[in-house]
């Protein structure tokens, strides 16, 4: 099979060249190769491969620089994987696509499934619920996983490496106890993907829609936090006396995030039998 991987850098991208590679005849690529601002760049690398599969990682994913680039936001996480998307269905492709927690309002005070009612709050989350609707418009053969609080011990820009980073500098840190979704490493979200690829383009279409996946359980920022200081491999190198809880109105940022945005995976594992791992888990093995 022959599998297009967008997005090879990121954070996801990168675990799904890694897990899909036995699968098929992996072809990657990223921005500014492939540009979803400019749909031929897309369209034409498309018609050159003929990927049975093509697998989109690739998102603009600025949460709070969204707010004051609202075209650019758009246009890749929804005009440009409604271009993807119309491809895959003109070549007979299959088409995976992830999205977000922040489609929903964080308001239901618990997990949500896939049929509650969406309601983002912040233009990246309005951009992704946008894309979201053009794959199911489109159709085709596709799925889309809604994900949340992906993270991956490359790099040095998310969250992990940022409480690493403030642990060796700060005496107190403040982590807030009113976000909770569910932490999910980038490299279990590639292994359930690979699991349902290798399975066939027809298991694949028969199950075509929308699922959530995401780390088993849920957890605060704050919870999260001490997780990862206390799995810290270089304990000894923390300046960090206390973890003290703080609230989402302490830190103003430009986009309002959801404050309970939990997934329900329940239909995720029963449609393709997998029992995702629990976040705390996958942090240690990840970690380790
Ligand atoms: N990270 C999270 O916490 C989180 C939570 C929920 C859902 N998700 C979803 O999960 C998926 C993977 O996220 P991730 O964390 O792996 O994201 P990421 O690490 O930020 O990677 C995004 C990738 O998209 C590329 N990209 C940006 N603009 C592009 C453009 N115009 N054309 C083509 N590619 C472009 C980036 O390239 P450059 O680096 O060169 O810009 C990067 O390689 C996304 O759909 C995201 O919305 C993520």
């Amino acid at each position: 099979m022959k599998i297009f991987v967008l997005a090879e850098n990121g954070q996801l991208g990168w675990e799904l060249c890694r897990t899909l590679a036995p699968l098929g005849d992996v072809i990657a690529s990223d921005y500014p190769q492939v540009d979803l601002q400019k749909p031929e760049t897309v369209i034409n690398l498309m018609r050159l491969e003929k990927p049975a599969l093509f697998v989109n990682a690739a998102a603009y994913t600025a949460v709070d620089q969204a707010e004051t680039d609202h075209e650019r936001a758009r246009s890749i996480n929804a005009t440009g994987v409604g271009v993807i998307a119309e491809e895959c269905k003109r070549i007979g492709a299959a088409f995976i696509h992830y999205s977000t927690d922040y489609v929903f309002d964080g308001k239901k005070g618990s997990p949500y499934v896939e049929s509650d009612e969406t309601n983002p709050l912040s233009v990246y989350g309005k951009s992704k619920l946008e894309g979201e609707q053009l794959v199911q418009q489109i159709g085709g053969d596709y799925l889309i996983f809604r994900t949340s609080w992906v993270y991956s011990m490359r790099g040095q820009g998310g969250f992990i490496a940022k409480v690493l980073q403030w642990s060796r500098q700060q005496e107190t840190l403040r982590m807030v106890t009113d976000q909770v979704s569910n932490p999910t490493w980038a490299r279990m979200l590639a292994e359930a993907t690979a699991h349902i690829v290798s399975r066939g383009q027809g298991y694949m279409a028969e199950r075509k829609g929308l699922y959530h996946l995401a780390g088993s359980g849920f957890a605060s920022r704050f919870d999260w936090a001490k997780e990862i200081l206390e799995l810290d491999a270089n304990r000894h190198e923390q300046k960090t006396k206390e973890l003290l809880p703080a609230l989402t109105a302490d830190f103003p940022l430009p986009a309002e995030r959801p404050l309970f945005s939990a997934l329900d995976c329940s239909r995720f594992e029963s449609t393709f039998g997998m029992k995702l791992p629990d976040w705390k888990a996958a942090l240690r093995l990840a970690t380790q």
